[in-house]
């Protein structure tokens, strides 16, 4: 009798942790509303807050999704696909219905700051204000200053098509608990005022976290602000990492490399393609020269992981020796004309492919849909007429495409390893961009 009353209140305890906790997660989430005790910034000239406040959402990128193509400025409805579905961006125009024309600055700062909309729902993290959470209140404040003044649209918002569980708002609080920490952004006394402005952008509007760091089957991030590089779910490209890594990062690249490269889309290093392309031409060639070039320096200064050396390449077996030779001859006929017999390309018109880290650290995505699609870099103001690649996915079929990939992965010194045909077959469905 005594055992079974024991076993019942151990149950009864059990069983209250199990509701209690959640309860206490999800009620601290709604509650907990930092930096709404912080006041709005006096505004010194209205007209100069406006300029700034259009010229930091470019920064921010914020008109590339809220605005469909083709469709009104900042009138919402953009699809971003997820694993769980597809979000659609909000109306950001001062529509006082369908959009945020009733938001007071105060509001704006919620959502900026504390991802959290006018009547305190949970925003999905989508909406990257897990890195919009280091902006200013002046700066978002300005932002909003300027969205009141883009025209308004009457367009209500689109309701996401996410399966269950993942359309319940209010389970974000157990994602935010564990994964969203807000906090302003806080400078380092011991940097330069340069360096501090640099980290500032890329960690906050920039939002470079929100493709270039791995994440979880949940959409967490793995490592921290890492930007160690990773895998950018449902898009299928990879974006490399900016870390000082020698082999896989930005370790043996020059400040002006990663300047231009940031500003023009072209470099003695590389090209953007892919995600990048749009980043850079909507958002980063924007930007003044200062901010571009601060950010250049703050990447640079990002620690490497040691991965202890380079790592070593297997010597190809007899059958990847036939795969290689195949790809020599592939390469000598359809791409030495652009990148050239010794991989050096003409930068900035052609990228280099030796030294190219981006084609041959951790995946062979990025170059596999390259060769298959081609691509042009952004038209920038710095490189208004860019030069394309184009696409080889119907002249080479999967395993002359694997043979060329693993040749460029695996010759002047790059070191990557051999693509097999399967791998070519799995992107080719993949849409374009
Ligand atoms: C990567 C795409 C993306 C970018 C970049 C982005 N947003 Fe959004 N934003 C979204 C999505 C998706 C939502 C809807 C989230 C939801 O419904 O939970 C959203 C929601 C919002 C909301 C809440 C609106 C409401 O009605 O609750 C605000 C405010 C907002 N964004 C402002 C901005 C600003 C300002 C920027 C630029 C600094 C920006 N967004 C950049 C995708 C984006
Ligand atoms: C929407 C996703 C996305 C965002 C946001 C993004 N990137 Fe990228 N980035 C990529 C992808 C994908 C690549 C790989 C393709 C390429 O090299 O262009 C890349 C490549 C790069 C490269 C070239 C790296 C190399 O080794 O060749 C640099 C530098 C870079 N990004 C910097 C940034 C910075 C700085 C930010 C923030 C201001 C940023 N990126 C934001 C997706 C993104
Ligand atoms: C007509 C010139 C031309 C030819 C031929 C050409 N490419 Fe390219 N390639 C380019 C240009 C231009 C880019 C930059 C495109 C971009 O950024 O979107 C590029 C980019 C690339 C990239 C991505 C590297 C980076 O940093 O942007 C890879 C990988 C690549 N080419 C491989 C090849 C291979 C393999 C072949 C032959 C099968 C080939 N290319 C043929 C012009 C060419």
């Amino acid at each position: 009798m005594k055992k079974n009353r024991t076993m019942t209140r151990i149950l009864i305890a059990v069983l209250a942790l199990v509701i209690l906790i959640p309860l206490v997660v999800i009620g601290m989430q709604l509650a907990h509303d930092p930096g709404s005790d912080q006041p709005g910034v006096p505004v010194v000239n209205a007209t100069e807050q406006v300029s700034r406040g259009q010229y930091l959402a470019m920064a921010g990128n914020c008109m590339s999704c809220h605005t469909v193509r083709g469709g009104d400025e900042y009138a919402g409805g953009r699809a971003i696909a997820t694993p769980f579905g597809s979000i659609y961006s909000s109306n950001l125009t001062p529509d006082p219905e369908t959009g945020i024309g009733n938001w007071s600055a105060d509001d704006f700062w919620r959502a900026i700051h504390n991802g959290k909309s006018k009547d305190g729902r949970f925003l999905y993290p989508a909406f990257p204000y897990p890195d919009y959470t280091k902006v200013s209140r002046a700066d978002a404040d300005a932002m909003h200053a300027y969205l009141q003044t883009v025209p308004p649209v009457r367009q209500a918002n689109r309701e996401h098509d996410l399966r269950f569980p993942y359309n319940q708002r209010i389970l974000l609080a157990f994602w935010r608990a564990l994964y969203f920490t807000p906090g302003e952004f806080k400078a380092d006394p011991k940097q330069s005022s340069e360096w501090n402005r640099g980290a500032y952008l890329v960690h906050g509007l920039g939002h470079c976290a929100a493709c270039h760091t791995a994440r979880n089957s949940l959409g967490g991030t793995i490592a921290e602000g890492g930007l160690a590089g990773g895998m950018i779910p449902m898009l299928d490209w990879y974006a490399s990492s900016l870390t000082s890594d020698a082999g896989a990062g930005l370790g043996d690249w020059e400040t002006k490399d990663i300047a231009d490269l940031l500003k023009t889309g072209v470099s003695r290093r590389g090209t953007v393609f892919g995600p990048m392309a749009e980043v850079v031409g909507e958002s980063l060639q924007h930007l003044s020269q200062s901010d571009i070039d601060a950010m250049a320096i703050y990447l640079k200064s990002i620690p490497g992981i040691d991965h202890g050396g380079p790592r070593p390449v297997p010597a190809p077996s007899a059958s990847a020796e036939a795969m290689l030779g195949q790809g020599a001859r592939l390469y000598e006929q359809n791409c030495v004309e652009c990148h050239r017999a010794d991989g050096k390309g003409v930068p900035p018109a052609y990228p280099p492919l030796a030294g190219n880290q981006s084609l041959w650290a951790y995946s062979a995505l990025n170059p596999i849909r390259m060769v298959l699609n081609g691509g042009y870099p952004p038209s920038t103001g710095g490189n208004p007429r860019p030069y394309g690649m184009p696409p080889f996915g119907t002249s080479l079929n999967d395993e002359e495409l694997a043979a060329v990939v693993s040749y460029i992965r695996t010759s002047w010194g790059n070191q990557g390893s051999v693509v097999s045909p399967i791998e070519v077959a799995r992107f080719r469905g993949v849409p374009v961009d």
